[in-house]
């Protein structure tokens, strides 16, 4: 189920769209119109970017009775990005930002240009309309160890209750009753069933490498296998535009500028925020806050804005060409974000898309289904759900368990892995190339592998991210002109220990393949060949140390770009500049060990409460 509502056909994808067009209540009539903007108009706020973090900022402020503008360069999300199964067809679609990383020679090798694809949402609800709509927090250590106070764990807990709807918490042990809100404007559940008979037995199969069954990673312990909660409701994708842009509450107050850029922050001679410099349709404009000026553009387009405005390392901005306002070595440094190589089992021989034509209609009755009952197989994300984690560092390889100790003093309650997965049906990657290589970015050569062996067997995507990465990395502009695409250069496997880390957790995986409810069904994993890399069986380690550094990908958790205790102070302010602050995920030293999106979303609510506190 890892594509589903594509094909290469353009008429297979649109059948299924408008058949789910015709009857749905379509998110986009319920967002608010854009507005036309006036040079030198004013608003009491003005937010930058309509994501995770954005739309709450945004939402909150307009809540509490302030004037709110606020400005996204994209504009509504489409209706197919509603809908959960067709989440990987969203990668390079035009709601992502499309951008690609620097190649470093040690990573993404295996990508076309050696150069990882690093998507990011366009639209309101920015990447929260995108991603794969897993909510997980991260871990109490994380925050614990913040630089800064006032972060920790205890800290942001209101903040991810303030927001959070549940609506299983039914469905969860008594335990986790204080961590959870049933009334917030996110509604969240579990996804709908996967038919797929592949999302027990992989469940299976960690128990039987000692992972505990974990009903709730956002409670007591994350470590263990779980089936995650996602941001979905009624079988929809539930992103922030939905979550709080469509509140009527929001929406009778709230300005938002769709498809207007943000070029710039304005800053006078004695270092406050006036204003933004924006650009919609063709009309350069200046747009003045009475109070503050919040960059939520995220871990790419945040520094970029903050370093067009003069605000960085004043070397890099001098080499621009750019007057430097405040020298602050921190905009775009320190970045990091969580990789993973995409590991693949051979599993099921069953019968697969063999005919376009019958695929095109059991789609579009599924399309059907979703839009009259919003269940069946579109309101599942297949096997994405089922997810581990856990630190490998207590994983014992001769007995094949995990533990709960380790050899090295890692602590065993902090993971430094979670391993994610998809099913790809067999000759999906045939019918569906394009598609296929647009969302992956891999070259032609291994995904031509990669369809050869899918013609054969359905392929059952296990991939192990690494949650706590050494390698580092940075963003810079690559112009001075606002418009063109900045510099990103994620430096991924930099680092050797994020390769032993990656390693490490591919012999789990392996060991995984392994274990009973998998040898029964006869998988096995599929080794592709690389021209440079040593064959698996000449050298195990040395191949997938080199097949790491080919098929690698990331989980687009960049973060640390513009953080808290380097560039902001504990309240989320940029050092040397008045009325200016940041609140996205670059204001995070480093991701948690988990997905994202969560975090983003609280710090949005955070930063208004921090607004509305401080100001006068
Ligand atoms: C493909 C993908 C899958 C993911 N899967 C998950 C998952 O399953 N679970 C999870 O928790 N997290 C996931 N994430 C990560 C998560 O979505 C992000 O970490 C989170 O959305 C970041 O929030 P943010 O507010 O920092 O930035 P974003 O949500 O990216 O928002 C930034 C917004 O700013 C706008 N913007 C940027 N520059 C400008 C400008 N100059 N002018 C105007 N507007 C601008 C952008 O268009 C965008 O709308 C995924 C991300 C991606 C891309
Ligand atoms: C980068 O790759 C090229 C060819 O692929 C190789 O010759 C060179 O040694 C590599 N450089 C580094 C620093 O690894
Ligand atoms: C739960 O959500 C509601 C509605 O947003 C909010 O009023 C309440 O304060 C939240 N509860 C907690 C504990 O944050
Ligand atoms: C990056 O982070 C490290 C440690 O967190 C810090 O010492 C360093 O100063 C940061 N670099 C920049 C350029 O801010
Ligand atoms: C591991 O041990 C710690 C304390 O020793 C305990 O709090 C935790 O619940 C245990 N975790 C698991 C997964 O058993
Ligand atoms: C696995 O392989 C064996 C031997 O080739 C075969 O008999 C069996 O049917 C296969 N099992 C499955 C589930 O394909």
């Amino acid at each position: 189920m890892l594509v589903v509502c594509v094909c290469r056909s353009v008429a297979v994808l649109t059948a299924c769209v408008l058949v789910w067009e015709a009857q749905a209540q379509l998110l986009s009539e319920s967002l608010p119109a854009s507005v036309v903007l006036r040079d030198g108009q004013r608003f009491d706020y003005i937010v930058v970017g309509a994501g995770a973090a954005g739309a709450a900022a945004a939402a909150r402020l307009v809540l509490a009775g302030a004037s709110v503008l606020l400005v996204e360069a994209g504009g509504n999300p489409t209706s197919l990005s509603e809908v959960p199964s067709a989440a990987m067809v969203l990668l390079g679609s035009e709601l992502d930002w499309q951008y690609r990383t620097i190649p470093n020679n040690m990573s993404c090798l295996a990508s076309v240009g050696q150069q990882c694809r690093f998507s990011r949402g366009r639209c309101l609800g920015g990447s929260s309309a995108i991603n794969y709509m897993l909510y997980t927090r991260g871990n109490r250590r994380d925050f614990d160890d913040m630089p800064v106070p006032g972060w920790t764990w205890d800290d942001l807990l209101p903040y991810f209750l303030q927001y959070e709807g549940l609506q299983d918490l039914d469905l969860l042990p008594p335990s986790s009753i204080p961590y959870h809100n049933t009334t917030g404007t996110m509604r969240i559940g579990f996804f709908d069933a996967s038919q797929n008979p592949w999302h027990s037995r992989l469940i299976k199969a960690y128990k039987s490498l000692g992972l505990p069954e974990n009903p709730d990673v956002n409670a007591e312990s994350q470590i263990g296998v779980s089936q995650l909660i996602g941001y979905v409701y009624d079988g929809l994708r539930m992103s922030t535009a939905r979550g709080y842009l469509a509140r009527e509450d929001v929406k009778r107050s709230l300005r938002i500028a769709k498809y207007t850029r943000c070029t710039g922050v304005i800053i006078d001679e004695g270092k406050i925020a006036r204003g933004v410099t924006v650009v919609q349709g063709l009309k350069k404009l200046k747009i003045l806050a009475r109070k503050e000026v919040i960059l939520s553009a995220g871990a790419i387009g945040t520094p970029q804005i903050l370093m067009l405005s003069g605000i960085g390392p004043a070397e890099h901005l001098q080499s621009m060409g750019i007057r430097v306002k405040v020298d602050l070595p921190g905009v775009g440094a320190n970045m990091t974000d969580h990789i993973l190589p995409l590991v693949l089992a051979l599993v099921d021989k069953g019968e697969g898309i063999t005919d376009d034509l019958l695929w095109l209609a059991t789609r579009v009755e599924q399309a059907a289904e979703l839009v009259t009952s919003a269940s069946g197989p579109l309101t599942s994300n297949g096997l994405t759900d089922v997810s581990a984690f856990l630190n490998s560092h207590c994983y014992d390889f001769e007995r094949r368990k995990l533990l709960n100790e380790s050899f090295d003093g890692s602590d065993c309650e902090s993971p430094n892995l979670q391993l994610i997965h998809a099913y790809i049906d067999r000759n999906l990657v045939a019918v569906a190339k394009p598609v296929f290589m647009q969302a992956t970015g891999f070259n032609n050569d291994v995904v031509e592998q990669i369809s050869i062996a899918n013609t054969q067997y359905a392929i059952l995507v296990i991939s192990p991210v690494l949650l706590y990465p050494y390698s580092v990395g940075h963003v810079r502009l690559a112009s001075s002109d606002p418009l063109a695409y900045p510099a990103i250069f994620p430096n991924f496997m930099d680092d050797e220990r994020d390769v032993d880390d990656l390693v490490r957790s591919i012999r789990i995986v392996e060991q995984m393949i392994d274990s009973p409810p998998f040898r029964k069904r006869n998988a096995s994993i599929l080794h592709l060949n690389f021209r440079g890399c040593p064959s698996v069986g000449a050298d195990r380690e040395g191949y997938w140390r080199c097949y790491s550094r080919h098929m690698t990908y990331t989980a687009y958790h960049a973060a640390g770009t513009a953080s808290v205790g380097g560039v902001l102070d504990a309240r989320l302010r940029v050092r040397g500049v008045r009325r200016l602050r940041v609140a996205d995920l670059s204001a995070l030293p480093r991701a948690p060990r988990a997905n994202t999106a969560a975090v983003a979303i609280a710090v949005g609510e955070r930063v208004a409460d921090f607004v509305l506190q401080d100001t006068w």
